[in-house]
């Protein structure tokens, strides 16, 4: 039996300026939610925490490693972050509507396909999260309890693997920052649950 626990980032400095890209902080409301999952999860082995290598990511995971110093491998892996905006990087969605019409209509007609650009695009991103999953559950080995704290697009993909969902709708699965989805996988079912920190 294989528990993951896969966490996306409290909000950080860019989501509440609704800004795609960069590097940003976890605000004070996002660091109270990270150390609400630490809290949520005293009790549970947690041999192995995954991030990427993002600021908001590895602030996420702080206060779960800070209270259990030696009992947790912490990898930061690439693999994870969030898809790569390119030129968008650091524009809202509203000023990308506004600057890029283009791109923004073509986003709107088919999300999964569309790649931005000088960056990535869902569909053009599943190879190197799939890759970093493959990474994490050889590091893991057998151990029972996995967390991986991704980002919005980065857990949509992780998710539509284990779920199986029509590649058009992966875009649009609704990922929160304030619960975390536990999947328990065995050899024949596969078991999902979303539940608040
Ligand atoms: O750009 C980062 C976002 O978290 C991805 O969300 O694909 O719905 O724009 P979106």
């Amino acid at each position: 039996i294989k528990n993951l626990f896969l966490v996306r980032h409290a909000e950080s400095e860019y989501n509440v300026r609704d800004m795609v890209g960069g590097n940003s902080n976890l605000t004070d409301k996002g660091r109270k939610q990270a150390w609400a999952l630490s809290r949520h999860f005293i009790g549970t082995p947690l041999p192995y925490i995954f991030t990427s290598s993002l600021t908001r990511t590895l602030e996420m995971a702080e206060p779960l490693l800070e209270t259990r110093k030696g009992q947790t491998t912490h990898h930061a892996f690439p693999e994870f972050d969030e898809i790569d905006v390119g030129e968008c990087d650091g524009m809202s969605y509203a000023e990308i509507e506004r600057t890029r019409p283009d791109l923004f209509a073509a986003r709107t007609r088919n999300k999964y396909n569309f790649v931005y650009p000088g960056g990535e695009g869902y569909a053009t991103m599943a190879g190197r999260v799939y890759r970093g999953v493959k990474k994490a559950l050889y590091l893991s080995g057998n151990s029972e309890h996995i967390m991986i704290i991704g980002h919005q697009a980065v857990n949509r993909m992780i998710l539509s693997d284990f779920l199986f969902r029509r590649a058009e709708d992966v875009p649009y699965i609704f990922i929160p920052q304030d619960k975390y989805f536990h999947i328990v996988s065995t050899q024949t079912k596969k078991l999902f649950e979303l539940r608040k920190f």
